[in-house]
């Protein structure tokens, strides 16, 4: 029989493309599924690619039918918080109806292992730090909401339908590859670190820092930012670890070190050598003041360990790649 593919939904964003990039690197045979109304087509260097929309139904069908699918990882997403409050209504309907659509044709077609990309933003507001993969699931904005409600639709199709899944619960992924030749790219750019690098780059005049009177030590907000290589080594051990799954297993993937918006700031200011303007604005609604996660389970059952401890090491290489990111955006494709 002809060898089968690892599909990767939403493998032309800044996780799928870097898991992507580590699968092909370990000789898997991978298959890019990704509409590119965020992901980037320079970010699809590995592997086959397929450009289509999983919310279309009949597009799914098609991709099961013509190629060999082995396992499926499915990163496709809307993913920011901010957004998601002002616009539920797209994160509802995408992200719902794209798993749902996926799930269908993984049952049609009898594939059976899926690895799915969820978030601490599940959680909602800590009761407990660091949080543990049984803390009560309470989100506090429609994207976390979105993806506690996927992996309820998971968990039904793995009891229902026989389907294996491993979820992995993010913390705040961050930072490049060490040769940056992928790395973090939004548009708008909704997040901490990237917007930071800009100030630093003379891109954008100042960080506004999303409200200075929650009760942490600055006032600022506290996440756990984790690597996105450190992700991607987590998701080629939950694929490995697949077979030994029976219907459904959740595993959070953090550092377990919190640092507050100001921290960030000033391991921005250490790595790039250049000052940082800020100024304080109101709170952004959907967030919660801290999110640090224990990752001992997935240390103990997948054997993942995260190579990227301290934020400045995680900023250097964020840092590298947004300074490769402002020549690479005055290029043509
Ligand atoms: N922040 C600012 N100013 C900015 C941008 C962000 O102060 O210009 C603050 C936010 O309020 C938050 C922290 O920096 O407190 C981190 O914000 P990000 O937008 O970088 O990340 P989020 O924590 O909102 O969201 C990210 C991912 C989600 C994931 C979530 C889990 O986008 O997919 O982490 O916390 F679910």
């Amino acid at each position: 029989m002809e060898e089968s593919y690892i599909l990767i939904t939403g493998g032309a964003g800044y996780i799928g493309s870097h898991v992507n990039r580590l699968l092909n690197s370990k000789g898997f045979r991978t298959l890019v599924f990704d509409n590119f109304v965020t992901g980037h087509r320079r970010f699809v260097q590995w592997g086959q690619l397929v450009h289509g929309d999983l919310r279309d139904s009949a597009q799914v069908e098609e991709l099961f039918n013509r190629y060999p699918i082995g396992s499926v990882m499915h990163f496709a997403a809307f993913a920011y918080v901010g957004e998601s409050m002002a616009s539920p209504a797209k994160y509802y309907r995408n992200n719902l109806l794209s798993t749902i659509n996926l799930l269908d044709a993984m049952v049609r077609h009898g594939v059976d292992g899926l690895v799915f990309s969820s978030s601490c933003a599940t959680y909602g507001q800590s009761t407990e730090i660091p949080i543990k993969e049984d803390h009560p699931q309470q989100p506090l904005n429609p994207y976390g909401q979105s993806k506690l409600m996927d992996e309820v639709i998971i968990k039904d199709y793995c009891r229902a339908y026989g389907l294996n899944a491993v979820a992995l619960r993010y913390f705040n992924a961050a930072g490049a590859g060490i040769d940056a030749v992928i790395g973090e790219w939004h548009e708008p750019e909704p997040h901490l670190i990237p917007i930071v690098l800009d100030v630093a780059l003379g891109k954008r005049q100042y960080v506004d820092i999303y409200g200075d009177d929650y009760s942490s030590p600055d006032g600022t907000c506290i996440r756990d930012y984790i690597h996105v290589q450190d992700i991607a080594e987590a998701h080629l051990k939950a694929l490995l670890h697949l077979d030994k799954v029976k219907g459904w297993e959740v595993f959070n993937l953090g550092n377990g070190n919190g640092y507050s918006v100001r921290q960030v700031i000033a391991a921005a200011e250490r790595v790039s050598g250049r000052a940082i303007a800020s100024r304080v604005c109101e709170r952004r609604p959907g967030d919660p003041v801290c999110l640090v996660g224990s990752s001992a389970k997935a240390r103990e059952v997948l054997g993942w360990k995260p190579g990227f401890a301290e934020i400045d090491t995680i900023v250097e290489t964020a840092w590298r790649w947004q300074t490769r990111l402002n020549e690479l955006l005055k290029k043509p494709l």
